[in-house]
């Protein structure tokens, strides 16, 4: 019998969709983003576009993170990293509104743009506008030669291959590796790492692709709960600390792929107003893993909880206390708080991924929505 594949097919490399290929493609991809940067074993991290400029770094005031979507999820990550590890003051800006709005930016600025595709008009706007100024523009982009790495003063690829599926996946966990690289080499030049914990860092963060690849086992757990909530009309996402930027990130996916309304928020806002939303109809997809404010998040699922929302719960390998609340667990392994958005991040894809199959909806090209936003 002869075998018939289309280009199309061929390309998708035996995964239904682009979105589920470039999903499981994670744990090759962070280490493409990190191989020949972090030398662990010799406690180095080399990136030649941070090399080049390091006084630019050092001496800045502060770091501008711009970025669109995602990526700008990704850039409010970044933020956590950067403050946490290297004490730096950031801010993260939509491109789309830092723009516009008559910024205050100074020669002192080191300003970050972050893109997948490099074309984003309002991100390109942005760069533009942070060079008149003065600030030295740093690119962190995927796409190789794309307008923002050309018009950036220096920049690191992100390394993660073509992402074609329309929702961002595999761009946003290695936009957070090269962000981390970053804050980790500031941090090591600055001193505001201890050289133990800076070791121990690149020690974890070699774990992280076997980890995505052990999550990625989970699929089924992770089908068979979205068989359950792919009826919701609403649902509700909530993290705190470095897992806030993933609450949004998740709702993000769920919402372009699947067309179901989902808010991010962090988890203590929720009783300034988002609680007044929740009752039996209301799935909640709460992280909560055991470092940072884990106690805090408990009491936020027990507030669910006696208000009858539905509870998902993302939480550490061997976690009791949330198993005992929640109606489901998924478990992510244990690692740095700071690196366990890339671990966070990993079911969440998977869950507005089978939520949209469920659906019918187009999971690769979703209505309404380009993969490169090059107007306005
Ligand atoms: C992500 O799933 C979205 N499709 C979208 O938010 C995207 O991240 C945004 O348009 C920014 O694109 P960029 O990274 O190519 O600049």
């Amino acid at each position: 019998q002869e075998l018939q594949l289309s280009l199309e097919q061929i390309e998708k490399g035996g995964y239904d969709h682009f979105m589920l290929k470039e999903i499981h493609e994670q744990p090759k991809a962070i280490i493409d983003t990190y191989r020949g940067r972090m030398l662990a074993d010799e406690g180095i991290i080399r990136m030649a576009g941070i090399d080049d400029n390091l006084p630019k770094f050092l001496n800045a005031d502060r770091i501008i993170i711009v970025a669109c979507g995602t990526s700008w999820h990704a850039g409010l990550v970044g933020e956590y990293l950067f403050e946490d590890m290297a004490r730096i003051p950031v801010e993260v800006e939509y491109a789309s509104e830092f723009r516009y709005r008559n910024p205050i930016i100074t020669e002192k600025d080191v300003v970050i743009a972050i893109s997948q595709s490099g074309e984003t008009a309002d991100t390109l706007a942005a760069i533009k506008l942070a060079k008149s100024k003065g600030a030295f523009v740093f690119g962190v982009c995927n796409v190789v030669g794309s307008s923002i790495a050309r018009e950036t003063h220096a920049g690191a690829y992100t390394h993660a291959g073509p992402e074609i599926g329309v929702a961002s996946t595999k761009a946003f966990t290695t936009q957070i590796t090269v962000l981390s690289l970053i804050a980790l080499k500031l941090a090591k030049e600055k001193g505001t790492l201890s050289k133990a914990a800076f070791q121990t860092y690149l020690q974890t963060m070699q774990l992280i692709p076997a980890q995505v690849e052990k999550l990625l086992e989970i699929d089924e757990h992770v089908k068979n709960i979205a068989s359950i909530y792919k009826d919701a009309k609403n649902c509700l996402y909530l993290g705190r600390g470095f897992n806030f930027p993933v609450a949004l990130e998740g709702a993000l996916k769920l919402k372009e792929i699947s067309y179901i309304h989902a808010e991010g928020y962090p988890a203590a806002e929720m009783k300034h107003g988002p609680i007044a939303l929740i009752d039996e109809n209301m799935p909640v997809f709460v992280i909560a893993t055991n470092k940072g404010h884990y106690e805090k998040v408990v009491s936020n699922i027990q507030e669910i909880k006696s208000r009858s929302g539905k509870i998902v719960a993302v939480v550490t390998e061997g976690d009791t206390t949330v198993k005992e609340i929640a109606d489901h667990v998924i478990e992510i392994p244990d690692t740095e708080e700071a690196f366990t958005p890339l671990l966070t991040t990993i079911p969440l894809q998977l869950l507005s991924y089978h939520i949209a199959v469920m659906l019918g909806k187009n999971v690769d090209q979703p209505r309404n929505l380009a993969k490169s936003v090059t107007v306005e």
